[in-house]
């Protein structure tokens, strides 16, 4: 029988990728978006490259705070298992946004877990992230490492995991996967679906990809102190096509096997500092990014990557991709797309 599964946040940056991945694989895809960082033109262009899976995708708007709305979900269709992607993922915003974070991640969280468990679907895979390692005493991070948060989007995330392992604890049918993410980049091989950002990127590949394409005139590197071998932070950079797989992945364990709550990493293993990410862009991409060399940006961490064992021995996944893959994906999405899924008319 196919498999229905609901994915909150699906019309965002990796619940796109994730819903193709899941079409490709033979699944029903039901995505819930408010569309708060997104377009559903992302989802017109998911059907389309699913080709002949493309009608077992359907989309309805919604909030997931929006109680009544998730249970006529949960009502119409019964879901084998949720990948919950919904949530806001700004850090300066949270900063000056905390409730706003609070309520969207922690409150759409809790009701979406309270509707779940109304209808007896007790299968949840979570986006977490590497922030929930904060400035790691070593690396690679494994799974074991102690958690801290800093900054209020960083403790939705530590919050939502230690909720999710009390939910389990408390009710030994759900069966949870918190997945934490490194740093996701790259798009769809086609070009026709990745990041497309609101505002001003916090992020270095899509301030990379706007800076390529014209749309800012250089990037910042954030920190040339640090102890790494050009002196810029390094980071674990990791295909958002790898990352869709290990969705897969996850639902695939969840299906097959027993388990409580898991935890488990989602990088490829190998550190990047922000210069050698954007020499590989510049060789992908034909195009010079002017640099202004400026001071740390506070609150980030100086290395981070992580332990891949743990998903590689127990999801039997791992990464294919390298930087070379993912600075060529994104350029081509870039280049494509050059503001997003938007014409260059309604940008800001
Ligand atoms: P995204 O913003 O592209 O996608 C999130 C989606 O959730 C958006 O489409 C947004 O419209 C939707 N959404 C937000 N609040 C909602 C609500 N209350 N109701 C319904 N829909 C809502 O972000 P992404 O990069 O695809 O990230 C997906 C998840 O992974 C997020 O939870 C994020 O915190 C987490 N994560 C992302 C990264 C990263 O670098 N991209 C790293 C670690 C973890
Ligand atoms: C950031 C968030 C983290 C979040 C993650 C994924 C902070 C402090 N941390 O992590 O909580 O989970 O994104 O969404 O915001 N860089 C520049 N110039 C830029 C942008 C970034 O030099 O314009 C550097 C940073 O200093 C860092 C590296 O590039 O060394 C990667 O930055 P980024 O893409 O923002 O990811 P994280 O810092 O890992």
């Amino acid at each position: 029988m196919t498999k229905n599964i609901l994915v909150t946040g699906g019309a965002g940056y990796i619940g796109s990728h994730t819903a193709l991945q899941l079409l490709q694989g033979g699944y029903n895809v039901v995505v819930v978006d408010n569309l708060v960082n997104s377009s559903e033109i992302a989802l017109h262009r998911v059907k389309q490259l699913a080709s002949d899976f493309s009608n077992n995708l359907s989309y309805i708007k919604a909030d997931i705070r929006d109680k009544e709305a998730l249970d006529k979900i949960f009502s119409s269709t019964k879901f084998d298992a949720v990948i919950h992607f919904a949530g806001l993922k700004a850090v300066g915003e949270s900063v000056e946004k905390p409730l706003l974070y609070y309520n969207n991640n922690l409150t759409g969280t809790i009701n979406l877990l309270e509707v779940m468990s109304d209808h007896g679907c007790k299968m949840l895979v979570f986006s977490s992230s590497a922030t929930v390692y904060g400035w790691p005493k070593e690396v690679p991070c494994t799974e074991e490492f102690p958690l801290s948060a800093a900054n209020p989007y960083g403790r939705t995330k530590y919050f939502i995991e230690e909720i999710c392992r009390d939910v389990q604890r408390s009710d030994g049918e759900w069966k949870i996967i918190l997945l934490r993410y490194f740093n996701p980049v790259g798009a769809h091989p086609s070009g026709d679906i990745g990041e497309d950002p609101l505002g001003i990127p916090n992020n270095l590949m899509p301030y990379v990809q706007q800076v390529a394409v014209g749309r800012r005139p250089h990037l910042t590197v954030y920190g040339t102190d640090y102890n790494t071998k050009d002196g810029t932070g390094v980071r674990d950079y990791i295909h958002v096509v790898d990352l869709a797989d290990g969705h897969i992945a996850a639902l695939n364990k969840l299906f097959d096997t027993d388990l409580g709550c898991e935890v488990y990493n989602l990088g490829t293993g190998k550190g990047t500092t922000v210069l050698e990410m954007v020499t590989a862009f510049e060789k992908a991409s034909g195009k010079k990014i002017p640099l202004v060399m400026a001071g740390r940006r506070p609150g980030d961490a100086e290395v981070v990557y992580a332990s891949t064992e743990k998903a590689k021995r127990e999801l039997n996944w791992k990464a294919k991709y390298g930087i070379e893959e993912m600075c060529r994906d994104q350029w081509n999405w870039a280049s494509k797309n050059p503001y997003g899924y938007n014409s260059a008319n309604d940008e800001e």
